[in-house]
């Protein structure tokens, strides 16, 4: 599949736009452990525009390879355009428009899933946007705003004709917000009634159910959202699954601890100590599902206040796993 200049793989595999998961820091999680397509955090048209520093950490690409792709949300065509700019001059290759974001605070605003209901603005934004850079657009959108109002196929065909390069559809409706099951049938139903790359997204938690994805929908790639927290490997063994067939195994619980340690190790550089410490938790937590005692640990690891006890704990569960020194990094 192509993406502008980029030659993708030919059933490429998205780890999904995720606020306060896709960092710089997950984002290499995810390449280091076989993934290739990753895309930012969403990102706020007006904060960049109002030079928000914090934001402007959101969008360093800095030593990332191509493609990089950031998300951007907003309400305004003109806005969304100079962000795009913003965003392009810091090195994106691609942008990718929210449209599927169900939260009350986004939608209020009439960003996100809000503009499932108003298909009109939401090509606007993308034409805008579409003019004002020379890399590809991409969009993200959900079904429809309620289970009523399911209008994909119709908004697919809009942004089609505003020039976007290509379409994730979560096959769920705003109303739905995450829960539910995802209903493929209209990633198909939406891939048949346009030419660009459609990428299908929900409910994909294995190399097995993309493919089935892919089978039912015959969408050009997938997008693998919650199946991959504390699981990054999902990504590429699921790329490699559709690349060639091959199902890898996966990750045993000392590779899991293992990862979970070099993920903070890139925290606390990219973020600091506090910031850092804070995020890993959640991480943390995921990363250990399975591990004996979990539910001890992670009681423990909300507890923790500084990045040596943070450590010292992480390296108490690696060993009693019986992982070894030897293959751990960083242990100056
Ligand atoms: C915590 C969380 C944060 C998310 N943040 C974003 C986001 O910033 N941009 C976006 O387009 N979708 C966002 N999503 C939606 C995911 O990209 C994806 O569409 C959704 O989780 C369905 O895929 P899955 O079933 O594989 O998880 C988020 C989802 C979750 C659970």
């Amino acid at each position: 599949m192509r993406l502008g200049r980029h030659n993708l793989s030919q059933k490429p595999v998205f780890m999904a736009p995720m606020a306060g998961i896709t960092d710089k820091a997950f984002r290499h999680m995810i390449r280091l452990t076989g993934g290739k397509y990753v895309i930012t955090e969403m990102i706020s048209d007006k904060a960049l525009i109002y030079n928000n520093s914090k934001t402007f950490k959101m969008i360093d690409l800095e030593g990332e390879p191509e493609p990089r792709i950031v998300q951007l949300f907003g309400s305004e065509p003109h806005t969304m355009a100079d962000a795009a700019k913003i965003v392009f001059e810091h090195g994106a290759d691609a942008i990718d428009i929210n449209m599927g974001c169900p939260t009350p605070k986004i939608v209020k605003n009439g960003e996100g899933a809000a503009l499932l209901r108003d298909i009109t603005l939401a090509e606007k934004i993308a034409s805008t946007v579409v003019k004002s850079v020379p890399i590809p657009v991409t969009v993200k959108i959900r079904l429809g705003w309620d289970d009523s109002c399911i209008n994909a196929p119709e908004l697919a065909l809009r942004l089609e004709q505003a020039g976007i390069a290509m379409l994730t559809v979560h096959a769920r409706t705003r109303e739905q917000y995450y829960s539910g099951n995802a209903d493929w049938q209209w990633i198909a139903r939406t891939k048949a009634g346009i030419k660009i790359p459609v990428i299908g997204n929900g409910d994909i938690n294995s190399p097995e159910d993309a493919m089935e994805m892919i089978k039912t929908t015959e969408c050009d790639g997938v997008m693998i959202g919650r199946g991959a927290l504390g699981n990054p490997w999902l990504i590429g063994r699921t790329q490699t699954f559709l690349d060639n067939g091959i199902l890898l195994p996966e990750p045993d619980n000392i590779e899991r601890l293992r990862m979970l340690f070099i993920h903070f190790e890139q925290l606390i550089d990219l973020k600091g100590e506090r910031t850092g410490l804070q995020e890993i938790r959640k991480h943390a937590a995921w990363y250990i599902k399975g591990v004996r005692k979990a539910a001890d640990y992670r009681n423990q690891i909300m507890t923790v206040k500084t990045y040596a006890d943070m450590k010292a704990l992480f390296l108490h569960i690696y060993s009693l796993e019986g992982g070894t020194f030897d293959t751990l990094p960083n242990q100056s």
